[in-house]
């Protein structure tokens, strides 16, 4: 039988949805204008939209739409030219660049097309610079080893990036990405250098660090099987965002 203050308790049997989830992305009227000589390109133009924790939001878009400026903003790269980027609950926008980094190594782990990761160091090596750098969380010995378990890289530990295929260097960057516990990953192609099995692999293990820790994703890509994974697609055009429809994912 229920006790009287059941209500009271949290209800662990139901999981965030978008809509009670706290909200991790908040992005308000966002323009970025870059200036090469005398042209002005808008490639980002009076954005606005947010994100819910444990959503995966796929964004998609012609070459040239915007995509990776918005990326970027997101993640801290880049400062927009006006508008407003709030990341659980820290605006972007407006901080010194010191505290974006700073917001950025707490809060964010990005996921490129090209890994970035240290040529010179293990997978492991790897692991633990990130650990290192970004550390004010301190390092968790069990989430590294839930990661590991999860993108299948433990025997892969000691490998250097060029004994590594394409597919497991790609891990060990999401693996790096999330080492800290990011409210957010971002991921700009994840799968543009990598062959089709190794693209499923790396979309599948995405698709289960959102199902299994409730990690927030935003991903960037040209697939559409690779979009199909989300829970939410966003369409960009010409800077702006044309469509924003709810998925179910396959
Ligand atoms: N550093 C820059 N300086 C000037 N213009 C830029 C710069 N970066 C991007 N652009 C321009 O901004 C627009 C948006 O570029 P962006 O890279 O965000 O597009 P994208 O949607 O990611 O494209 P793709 O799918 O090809 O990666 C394009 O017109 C591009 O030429
Ligand atoms: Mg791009």
């Amino acid at each position: 039988m229920p006790s009287p203050n059941s209500e009271c308790l949290p209800d662990t049997t139901t999981t965030l949805t978008a809509e009670n989830a706290p909200v991790v992305v908040a992005v308000q009227s966002l323009t970025m204008v870059y200036k090469v000589g005398r042209v002005a390109v808008r490639a980002v133009d009076n954005v606005t939209f947010t994100v819910r924790q444990g959503e995966f939001v796929s964004i998609v878009g012609q070459s040239g739409s915007g995509k990776s400026t918005l990326l970027h903003i997101l993640g801290g790269l880049l400062r927009p030219t006006s508008g407003s980027v709030l990341i659980d609950g820290q605006d972007l926008a407006t901080v010194s660049d010191r505290q974006r980094t700073m917001i950025r190594r707490q809060k964010i782990g990005i996921v490129f097309q090209r890994f970035n990761l240290f040529p010179t160091l293990s997978a492991e090596g790897n692991l633990r610079l990130a650990e290192s750098i970004r550390g004010t969380n301190g390092s968790d010995p069990a989430h590294r080893r839930e990661l590991l378990r999860m993108l299948n890289l433990e025997h892969r530990l000691h490998h250097k990036p060029l004994e590594l295929s394409g597919g497991e260097q790609q891990r060990v960057a999401v693996a790096r990405a999330l080492i800290n516990r990011p409210k957010l990953l971002l991921a700009d192609e994840p799968t543009g250098n990598l062959d089709s099995e190794n693209s499923q692999t790396v979309l599948d293990m995405l698709r289960r660090l959102n199902q299994e820790l409730q990690q927030t994703v935003i991903l960037i890509t040209h697939n559409p099987e690779a979009a199909a994974i989300g829970s939410r697609i966003l369409t960009m055009r010409d800077g702006k965002i044309i469509a924003d429809r709810p998925n179910s994912p396959q």
